[in-house]
């Protein structure tokens, strides 16, 4: 019996480890990536298209259409990670820019026709958000009637208890808190089912230094030697022996979710306070005990938060699908 391949649509801030995500998506056979939507985030929103193209291109996947979207988030100016991501967002490799160009329609007019023909097939797509929220809170809010395209959002952000950003919030809930908070909220009025692959997994999955060399060592400019120079990249800049495939564990979540370990939680976003601005705020209490009191009462949003992974195993499915070791499309 052969298992009908999972549709997905991602949307990146492309970024190093958004680049580790699509090169999983274009190049697992589990995957169906039928569009990447691209939001201004790790760099500005051009940036992230061209880099977007740039590796579906060599992953042999120029047919995803690629759709540039927000370039600021909803209220606030756009932040930027040069630190983490290098100049040009993708390590600052020098690797050929691609010859495709992204598809005219806006990302949200692209994710929108995307979901609703997946609803006319009966094949709703698992959305993949692995960047700030923008795009996807204005998809969710001027086009509801694609919740019948979306069997679930599995989005890479936030985290129960720890930040990055900021010592309380992760950067993709930071950069655009308010669209993180309509994304959510939308979900639950639209009924469409929420993982959070937050900061408490994301460091998991990593690759060392021996399995960059293998990567690199195919050559030849495919997916396994940009794999490889991402994960040297990354090594580098930020120090250590390891590099985390960062976004690409919540592509693994999608194709292997049986090791990743999640709890059904009340969440809410917070969007003031001094030092908490875009804290996801898990609520890990028993409500069936005497909370009552809290005048905040339960959050009314309840999400699958993931609290541990088998990161080696993650890690290997990423390697294996760029060695080819997977039957690759
Ligand atoms: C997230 O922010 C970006 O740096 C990464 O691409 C990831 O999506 C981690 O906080
Ligand atoms: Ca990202």
């Amino acid at each position: 019996m052969t298992t009908e391949p999972i549709p997905v649509v991602l949307d990146v801030d492309t970024g190093v480890d958004d680049a580790c995500a699509l090169l999983l998506a274009a190049l697992h056979p589990a995957v169906d990536l039928r569009a990447v939507s691209c939001v201004g985030g790790n760099a500005p929103v051009d940036d992230v298209v061209r880099n977007t193209l740039l590796v579906l291109e060599t992953a042999g996947r120029a047919d995803v259409p690629v759709a540039r979207g927000a370039e600021r988030p909803l209220l606030e100016p756009p932040l930027h990670a040069r630190h983490v991501h290098g100049e040009d967002g993708l390590g600052d490799l020098g690797w050929p820019a691609a010859e495709t160009t992204p598809d005219p329609r806006h990302a949200v007019e692209l994710l929108r026709d995307v979901c609703r023909a997946a609803a006319g097939e009966s094949r709703p797509v698992t959305l993949v958000p692995l960047a700030p929220l923008t795009n996807i809170a204005l998809l969710l809010r001027t086009h509801p009637d694609v919740a019948a395209g979306i069997s679930e959002i599995v989005f890479m952000g936030g985290a129960a208890h720890v930040g990055n950003a900021t010592a309380s919030a992760e950067f993709n809930i930071f950069h655009d808190p308010e669209a993180a908070a309509i994304t959510l909220d939308a979900a639950a009025d639209l009924g469409i089912p929420v993982t959070m692959y937050g900061l408490d997994v994301f460091y998991q999955p990593v690759v060392g230094k021996a399995e960059a060399a293998e990567l690199v060592a195919v050559g030849g400019r495919g997916p396994a030697e940009l794999g490889g120079r991402l994960m040297d990249f990354q090594r580098q800049r930020l120090g250590g022996e390891v590099a985390t495939i960062g976004d690409a564990g919540a592509v693994c979540a999608v194709i292997d979710r049986g090791v990743l370990r999640t709890e059904t939680l009340p969440l809410r976003v917070e969007l003031a306070g001094t030092w908490s601005r875009g804290r996801t705020i898990v609520d890990r209490r028993d409500w069936s005990g005497a909370i009552k009191h809290d005048p905040h009462g339960e959050a009314p949003v309840r999400v699958d938060v993931a609290l541990g992974v088998d990161g080696e195993r993650y890690a290997r499915l990423w390697v294996d699908t760029l060695l080819g070791r997977v039957g690759t499309r």
